[in-house]
């Protein structure tokens, strides 16, 4: 069965090529959103566009200038934008049935079974799954229920720097303080946060980072005065995304494991970002062969739509029917979407392609920091990439990454950025980007660091 055409039919010709950015008609587009639209808008502000039409990793505006897109709506267009192999399939379920709370269908049950095939080591064979709400947030906010249900304890444990989500049980995981201002609480009490190991940030070797935390963690869990009595899990980024990709040295998740096994606590790993093939598996997690009691899900799971979900190990199938739910427990063009992508990234070996392209342009921007001092660091795995830039002082270049992703927006690359006062350039482009764009884009992004190191010397 033919699945789709192949990767490279995908895209938009001719990108990127653009004239001017931005145009007339997306100035007037973004003037109209401001004045209906919240101040709490965010992407426009930095990327003044409006994008009419996605087509695999290439985007074109309101004026008709055509990009490459390094950021795949956030983590969500895996397998491309209007993938036909996604949308035939999609534009059918809709003509059919939209919503159907969570009663089963061919498609959901599809799904389902979908999804279990690619469950990774122990969750193989003994997984679960449920769906509460449709986005990322909701997914941990049902992993916190799940661990409540088969513990008797109260507190939760999570990492500095890591990005849960923004309702508020998700929140007070996060460590991410700028969503925490003005009065945003009162958090979930009890939870507690243990240094994730970032050694370029820290300052220190990689096996030393990992110490650190993991001494941090023994002494939360074993240290009777601690203050954090009765834990009942413990929630973790595979990959911190969104502080910049932080790549935690390849021990850390089975030392994570081991603790929770000794202390009895529920493994949560957050896999909303770094999931779904991002980072050249299914999840990233496998990389270090560590297995999770919960994975959460989000982002890419719904091929392009919004679906979030958990996977879990069978035993911890405890809570009650109705203990979690939500309207949207499982949007069925979603799920089609889903299978759809899952089916598209197996056919077309798109794991092993966002390894080789993830190298390929991690290679080229280690060659571009040969020649800049402000390059600090290149990381990643996979489809997942960060550039970490510092200036002579090894201070945070906010300034150089905010011009860089202008320079990259206005020669036809669509890049975003994340981490400490915006000091990296975080790459998540959608897993069919072809050698070829790829090697584009990072002529872009190349000559953006070459340009502005020059301007900044
Ligand atoms: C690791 C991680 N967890 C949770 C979330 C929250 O997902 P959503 O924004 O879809 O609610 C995000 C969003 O960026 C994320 O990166």
């Amino acid at each position: 069965m033919t699945v789709g055409p192949p990767i490279e039919e995908l895209h938009f010709s001719d990108a990127p090529n653009v004239s001017s950015v931005p145009g007339p008609r997306s100035r007037e587009l973004i003037d109209q959103q401001f004045e209906l639209e919240s101040r709490v808008v965010t992407y426009p502000r930095s990327l003044p566009v409006a994008f009419e039409e996605g087509r695999g990793a290439t985007l074109r505006d309101a004026d008709g200038n055509v990009y490459i897109d390094f950021v795949a709506g956030a983590g969500v267009l895996n397998v491309g934008y209007s993938n036909p192999y996604v949308v035939e399939a999609v534009q059918e379920q809709t003509g059919r049935i939209t919503h159907t709370l969570d009663f089963p269908s061919e498609a959901r049950v599809e799904f389902l079974e979908r999804l279990s095939s690619i469950a990774p080591g122990d969750l193989a064979g003994n997984s679960r799954l449920a769906f509460g709400g449709p986005t990322g947030t909701d997914a941990i906010e049902a992993s916190i229920k799940l661990a409540r249900a088969n513990s008797d304890g109260s507190s939760l444990v999570a990492f500095r720097g890591g990005n849960h989500g923004q309702t508020a049980g998700a929140l007070s995981l996060s460590g991410v303080n700028k969503y925490k201002t003005k009065g945003r609480g009162p958090y979930v009490p009890g939870v507690e946060h243990v240094p994730y190991p970032y050694p370029l940030q820290q300052g220190v070797s990689a096996e030393e980072a990992v110490e650190r935390s993991i001494r941090e963690l023994r002494e939360l869990l074993e240290d009777p005065y601690s203050g954090i009595p009765d834990p009942i899990g413990v929630w973790v980024e595979a990959i911190q995304g969104s502080r910049g990709v932080v790549v935690p040295p390849r021990e850390f998740l089975p030392r994570v494991r081991a603790l929770c096994d000794e202390h009895d606590l529920m493994l949560v790993v957050d896999e909303i970002q770094t999931g779904m093939g991002r980072t050249g598996k299914w999840f990233a997690s496998e990389w270090s062969e560590t297995t999770p009691d919960a994975i959460a899900m989000g982002k890419a799971l719904g091929g392009g739509h919004a679906l979030s979900g958990i996977m879990f190990h069978e035993q911890f199938d405890t809570w009650e029917p109705g203990t979690h739910k939500g309207t949207f427990r499982g949007y069925v063009p979603a799920m089609v979407a889903g299978t759809r992508a899952i089916e598209y990234i197996e056919a077309h070996d798109l794991l092993a392609h966002g390894r080789e392209v993830g190298e390929l342009i991690r290679d080229r921007l280690r060659a571009a920091g040969e020649t800049s001092p402000y390059v600090a660091e290149v990381r990643g795995e996979g489809m997942l990439t960060g550039i970490e830039f510092h200036d002579d002082d090894g201070e945070p270049f906010t300034q150089f990454v905010a011009d860089l992703q202008r320079y990259c927006l206005d020669h036809g690359l669509v890049v975003w950025v994340s981490g400490r006062h915006g000091c990296v350039i975080r790459l998540l482009p959608p897993l069919v980007l072809t050698h070829e764009l790829a090697e584009r884009g990072c002529d872009v992004l190349c000559g953006g660091i070459e340009a502005l190191t020059k301007r900044y010397a």
